[in-house]
């Protein structure tokens, strides 16, 4: 029985309990789930004023590679923790909280917290934003045929592409032994472009935690101290406040919703967006040490065009990947997209006109979707664009863009990234930058 299986793995008591989400302190039009950096749920992208959407009528898309990231997840087991140590924290603490006058947005703690959140996996929402995903996949893209797909080799990747693959192909792909599904190891021996940090020795994930955690010392001790007044004898600490911020982007990651998320004002929720930029800035974008993020993303960009101009003569019309919010965010600061300058700051302020924004580049589900297309009359020569969370990124990058579009020409493209080009693994300029003595 297909069906009870399917119901029984589903949390359907955590989202009975969990299903209020109180509202009192977000009366302007501020949705928390789109502020919730690399955690945020799949959203279509804010659509950059001025750029159109379509491509003229008289150009058709050739080829697309697409960069698709998993879905929705479980926290990581180093995430997990804060959020089971706030747990314990409140259940110790239910007579203080029983006898505290409460703000509506936080009486559901009356009734106690609990958590049944797993660790890593893909949650159902996730499952689903992958199945759409190959749906519209499908539909928009009906004229290009893709005959494998290819994820790197990590459990949620890999799921996400089933999931794909079943909205894509619908159940005739084969399942989940089929050839159809090809994976790429995620291990410090297989050079990759889904994953290039981890072949590259001096690269450390330290240099976006250190960032983080500098800026948690920031903007977590006045957020536990505004809590700790109305909840007086808990006694949260900032790792519990961060668990409590944890929880609601994860509830919402399993669940679809969370009582936590109605607990922090606008600002205290921009402040962890900005943790969660800085992080992905810091371990795989524009603040990692010297050139080292761009070197890491050049391996992407190459891929990219070697595949769009046929440089070994093999290549296909549609390319379906699977991989990670790293991925796309080392891939972008190859390109110099969502640059900021000056760099963002470990020491805040959070700055809200920033470029770098993880919730729109990189929210669960997201797609980095490139298309070659070409034009009767519109443009000469092979054309190139950027859909990222399907809509247009302005290749900014590029001497001659097209301004309606934001696309250029192939030859064009390739030339404004003669950086990533120059660079291939294990030459003079990678050894220089990841070291690789141990290779
Ligand atoms: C897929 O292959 C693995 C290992 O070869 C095997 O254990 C598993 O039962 C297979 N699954 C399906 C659905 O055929
Ligand atoms: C991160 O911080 C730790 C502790 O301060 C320090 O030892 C380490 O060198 C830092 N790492 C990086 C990459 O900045
Ligand atoms: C690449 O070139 C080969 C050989 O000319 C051709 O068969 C193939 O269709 C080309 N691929 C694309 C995507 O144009
Ligand atoms: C870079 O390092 C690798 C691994 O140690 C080595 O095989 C390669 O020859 C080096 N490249 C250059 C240009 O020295
Ligand atoms: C790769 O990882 C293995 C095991 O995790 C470790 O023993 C080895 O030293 C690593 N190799 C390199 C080149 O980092």
């Amino acid at each position: 029985m297909w069906f009870s299986a399917f119901f029984a793995i589903l949390p359907l008591a955590p989202l009975a309990s969990s299903a209020r989400v109180p509202q009192d302190l977000f009366q302007s039009s501020f949705d928390v789930s789109t502020h919730l950096g690399n955690l945020s749920p799949y959203a279509k992208a804010p659509a950059a004023p001025g750029l159109q959407e379509t491509l003229p009528e008289d150009c058709t898309v050739d080829q697309v590679m697409l960069m698709q990231r998993h879905g929705s997840r479980y926290p990581l087991v180093s995430e997990l923790v804060f959020i089971t140590n706030l747990v314990s924290k409140l259940a110790g603490s239910s007579a203080a909280i029983k006898k505290a006058e409460l703000p509506s947005s936080m009486e559901f703690l009356k009734d106690g917290y609990t958590s049944t959140l797993g660790h890593d996996d893909l949650t159902a929402p996730g499952r689903l934003q992958l199945f759409d995903h190959g749906v519209s996949f499908a539909l928009k893209y009906p004229h290009l045929k893709a005959s494998t797909l290819l994820a790197g080799l990590q459990d949620r990747v890999v799921e996400s592409a089933q999931w794909f693959a079943n909205g894509y192909f619908g159940r005739a792909w084969g399942g989940l032994n089929a050839t159809t599904l090809q994976t790429i190891p995620e291990d410090n021996v297989t050079i990759s472009w889904i994953t290039p940090m981890n072949t590259c020795e001096n690269w450390q994930y330290d240099y976006g935690n250190n960032a983080t955690i500098t800026w948690g010392n920031v903007y977590l001790p006045p957020i536990a101290k505004r809590l700790n007044k109305l909840l007086p004898g808990v006694k949260l600490s900032t790792d519990d406040v961060h668990g409590a911020l944890y929880a609601c982007a994860y509830d919402l990651a399993a669940h679809g919703v969370s009582p936590w998320c109605g607990v922090f004002t606008e600002s205290e929720i921009e402040d962890f967006d900005y943790e969660l930029d800085l992080l992905m800035d810091g371990a795989f974008g524009y603040n990692l040490p010297g050139s080292m993020g761009p070197i890491l993303g050049s391996l992407f960009v190459d891929k990219l065009i070697e595949r769009f101009t046929n440089k070994t003569g093999d290549s296909q019309s549609l390319y379906l990947e699977f991989g990670h919010d790293t991925t796309i965010d080392m891939a972008l600061t190859a390109l110099g997209l969502a640059k900021d300058s000056p760099k963002l700051s470990a020491t805040g302020p959070a700055r809200l006109n920033r470029k770098w924004r993880t919730s729109h580049q990189v929210p669960f589900a997201a797609q980095m979707t490139w298309e070659k297309f070409s034009c009767t009359a519109s443009f000469k020569g092979p054309q190139i664009r950027l859909l990222l969370n399907e809509s247009p990124l302005a290749l900014s990058l590029c001497k001659h863009m097209d301004k309606e579009l934001g696309s250029c020409s192939l030859d064009d493209f390739v030339s404004a990234n003669s950086f990533s080009t120059r660079i291939s693994w294990g030459d003079a300029t990678w050894n220089a930058t990841c070291g690789n003595a141990g290779f």
